[in-house]
């Protein structure tokens, strides 16, 4: 199975997960977009969704789904969402597509994060995908240095020859030659330095189940804690 089907394969699994008559929080990638084209045949039987970025937004909209604002809604049930990385506690690598923050807060905003993710996401120590980072633009020199002292590598994320602007208007630092060991701790510490806006470490919102695609099918793996 390639791993374009194995990513299909996990983005229907998760229709499973939706509530009928309830907002599902929806995350961002290839991976959810497998999930938004499978959750089109049950648009009828919710109000919408809560998006983490423009892209999905775009596609959800595109195909009759309604999209609501974060601050217009209250609590939802699940937010279902891929990762870049993800350990055997459900901690994860996030931001490869540049909407770490927003991801963050509709996750945040949900009782249960469902991650969809093929085989190859599955790691035992989070850090060898670059950490996705994202950052006031005039601190990026200073936070660049901080994640020197610690070891890492910081390169500031361009696209078509200048600097990526996220749907914040911000930058991204992705951050090479760390291993995650305390990725709670981490993401507390990160957290705390001046001009970051996100890191990219989801431990304070780390998944409750991991949908993960695999050539014998899809495996529900269940985490503590969550
Ligand atoms: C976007 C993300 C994505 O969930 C992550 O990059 C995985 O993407 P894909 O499903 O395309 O592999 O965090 O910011």
């Amino acid at each position: 199975m390639t791993q374009d089907e194995l990513k299909t394969l996990v983005g229907q699994a998760a229709l499973q997960y939706v509530v009928p008559g309830e907002i599902v929080g929806v995350g961002t990638g290839s991976t959810v977009n497998k999930f938004i084209d499978a959750l089109a045949a049950l648009k009828d039987r919710i109000p919408g969704a809560v998006s983490s970025s423009e892209a999905s937004t775009a596609r959800l909209q595109a195909l009759g789904i309604r999209v609501f604002d974060a601050n217009e809604v209250g609590e939802l049930s699940v937010y279902i969402d891929g990762a870049d990385e993800i350990d055997g506690r459900g901690h994860m690598i996030k931001g490869g597509g540049a909407a770490l923050t927003r991801e963050k807060i509709v996750a945040a905003q949900s009782r249960r994060f469902i991650c969809i993710a093929d085989a190859s996401k599955r790691v035992e120590v989070l850090g060898q995908f670059p950490l996705p980072v994202e950052v006031i633009p005039m601190a990026a020199a200073r936070i660049t240095r901080q994640f020197a002292a610690l070891g890492g590598t910081a390169r500031l994320r361009m696209k078509d020859g200048a600097p990526l602007v996220t749907d914040n208007g911000q930058q991204i630092l992705d951050v090479t030659g760390l291993a995650l060991r305390d990725p709670l701790g981490f993401e507390s510490a990160v957290n705390q330095w001046p001009g970051v806006v996100t890191v990219g470490v989801f431990a304070h919102q780390k998944a409750a189940i991991c949908l993960l695609g695999t050539p014998e099918g899809v495996q529900t793996l269940r985490y503590e804690g969550a």
